[in-house]
């Protein structure tokens, strides 16, 4: 059985990042916690408990030592609020999202009314959105437009794992309520390519096994793209998941994973089917 896999799979640059600063600040003294799951991956976490990087769900479980900042990023003011606790802060911040929040700030000075695309509830959305002034509003897809929406001049931002379509949609349509119209595309690459690689590669497999958490948005994506694509579509977080019985008959297995799914996850899973007898 042949193992490919796909062209852009696993952990993202900004995850890759947070995850080495995370590991970094372990050694640190004093309690080190992050604020919120560093990922979405619960093996990740696990590992990262086991070296002394604890989670803290906000500012009011950490009184002392150091507080990692994930790659989503943070309203500005959760920072100020964690030093002036006396707190050492890490900040993991992806640079693609800082990109955001420099864009919103820059909007909202420059007089614009900003306008965020993508998930009103993401922790990355609520970091842009505090960059944005006072009068910012998110907007989910184009529908969410209010009927009398009137503005003269609007800047659209947008969350880096939004897909291009979402974007190009809300911006087609922000245009005939607005005289001016400035879009600053804050689209994060990573995601785009990890689908397009996925959906190509589900198509060339005779089954594909997605690797990453099942809290994961962008790896049940990915396995919703693969799974459109070829029907023997696995979605797994460990490998101890694989089941021999997928590969009856299987020549080629395709393998990917999600912008939150560590190197050793997909290593392993990938021994676990290259250590499947074959049919012969
Ligand atoms: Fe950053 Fe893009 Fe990953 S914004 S966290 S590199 S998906």
């Amino acid at each position: 059985m042949r193992v490919v896999v796909a062209r852009h799979a696993g952990v993202c640059y900004g995850v890759e990042r947070a995850l080495e600063m995370a590991n970094g600040a372990a050694d640190s003294e004093g309690p080190v916690m992050t604020l919120g799951p560093l990922i979405h991956n619960p093996q990740a976490v696990a590992a990262l408990v086991e070296r002394g990087v604890g989670v803290a769900q906000s500012l009011d479980d950490v009184n002392e030592g150091t507080v990692v900042i994930r790659s989503h990023g943070v309203d500005p003011a959760v920072i100020e609020a964690a030093r002036e606790k006396g707190l050492r802060v890490v900040d993991a911040t992806c640079p693609f999202v800082s990109a955001a929040h420099y864009c919103a700030a820059d909007l909202a000075a420059s007089g614009y009314l900003v306008v965020i695309v993508g998930e009103s509830d993401h922790p990355e959305v609520e970091g842009i959105l505090a960059h944005a002034g006072e009068r910012a509003l998110i907007l989910e897809t184009a529908a969410d437009i209010p009927a009398d929406f009137r503005a003269r001049r609007v800047g659209v931002v947008v969350q880096t794992t939004q897909p291009m379509s979402a974007l190009q949609d809300v911006v087609d349509a922000l245009l005939p309520h607005v005289t001016e119209l400035r879009v600053c595309n804050t689209i994060c690459s990573a995601t785009a390519k990890r689908q397009a690689a996925a959906a190509e590669l589900a198509e060339q497999v005779d089954v594909i096994v997605v690797v990453g958490g099942y809290n994961s948005g962008n790896t049940t994506r990915l396995a919703e793209i693969c799974r459109a694509g070829n029907p023997r579509t696995y979605h797994v977080e460990t490998a101890a998941e694989i089941v021999p019985q997928w590969f009856a008959g299987v020549h080629v297995v395709g393998v990917t994973a999600g912008a939150s799914t560590p190197g050793e996850q997909i290593e392993g899973v990938i021994q676990a089917i290259e250590a499947i007898p074959g049919d012969e």
